[in-house]
């Protein structure tokens, strides 16, 4: 007998990935197996983390999902379709940030809204809201070569945020920050996904970011990247800093280092 389907599970997935194998040819003609077999679900308005070592393809399975590189096998479906290319309503916030060096910090915040023809008088105040978050309000007219690294990554931060995307994709995005900044960048991107429903993903070397942001946590192994675990962490929300001394949160690290541990180590 057919049931009839609850909301919930008649909506497609945020994103998917489905047997996603990626092979790089590199230049002395060797193939690099950079993902085997990936497969995962991702419901909309759920954030995601990424946690594996160096060079396992999470920045690779990122730019796959965002339509940058293309998966050598599998599929890879984005609300309900297949991935063909880039699409204009995902935030990147890359691992290295891509600025264009004519154009001042703010010009560059402002690059997806124009894109988008959004009013650029609002997107003026979002983006100087977000680029006062990252501590940057002061070099709104300063160019990117002006900036150190820790600080165009954060223009980037700012730029991902400016249009509240409702697919944010976020490649180590917080790397490069000081503790306190990362803190606050932390819970900043909690409280824009409360207020936007927005998806996200996140890749982070940090087990203990990964469970403070993550509503489930992907696990992946050394190269060929496969996905090892993927563990639901059942925190209540909203998340708060006090969770992180936690027995509770201190067992969830614990469990996910001894997974990586157990594949051949974070890094
Ligand atoms: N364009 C490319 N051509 C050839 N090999 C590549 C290319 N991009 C990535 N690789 C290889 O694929 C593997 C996965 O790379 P990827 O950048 O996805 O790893 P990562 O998990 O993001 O690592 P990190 O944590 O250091 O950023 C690596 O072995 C890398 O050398
Ligand atoms: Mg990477």
């Amino acid at each position: 007998m057919n049931m009839p389907l609850t909301s919930e599970q008649a909506r497609p997935p945020a994103f998917s990935f489905e047997q996603v194998h990626k092979i790089f040819r590199s230049k002395d003609g060797a193939d690099v197996v950079a993902l085997r077999d990936v497969g995962f679900e991702v419901r909309q308005g759920e954030f995601i983390t990424v946690v594996g070592p160096s060079g396992c393809g999470k920045s690779t399975l990122l730019r796959i999902l965002a339509g940058l590189a293309r998966a050598s096998h599998g599929q890879v479906t984005l609300g309900g379709k297949p991935v063909t290319g880039p699409s204009r309503d995902i935030g990147v916030v890359f691992q290295s940030p891509v600025l264009l060096p004519w154009r001042t910090v703010l010009q560059n915040v402002l690059v997806p809204a124009q894109i988008q023809g959004r009013d650029l008088k609002v997107a003026t105040q979002r983006a100087m809201h977000y680029l006062e978050l990252v501590g940057l309000e002061k070099f709104a007219t300063k160019y990117p070569s002006e900036l150190s690294g820790g600080m165009q990554q954060r223009v980037g931060i700012a730029r991902a945020f400016v249009n509240d995307p409702m697919l944010l994709l976020m490649d180590e995005p917080f790397g490069a920050l000081d503790a306190m900044t990362r803190e606050t960048m932390n819970l900043e991107l909690l409280k824009l996904k409360e207020r936007t429903g927005a998806t996200i993903m996140l890749v982070t070397h940090s087990i203990p970011e990964a469970m403070f942001l993550g509503d489930r946590v992907v696990v992946m192994s050394p190269r060929p990247g496969r996905v090892t675990q993927i563990v639901a962490v059942d925190l209540p929300a909203p998340r708060t800093l006090e969770m992180i001394n936690t027995d509770r949160f201190g067992t969830y690290v614990s469990g996910i280092r001894a997974n990586l541990n157990a594949a051949g180590g974070l890094d």
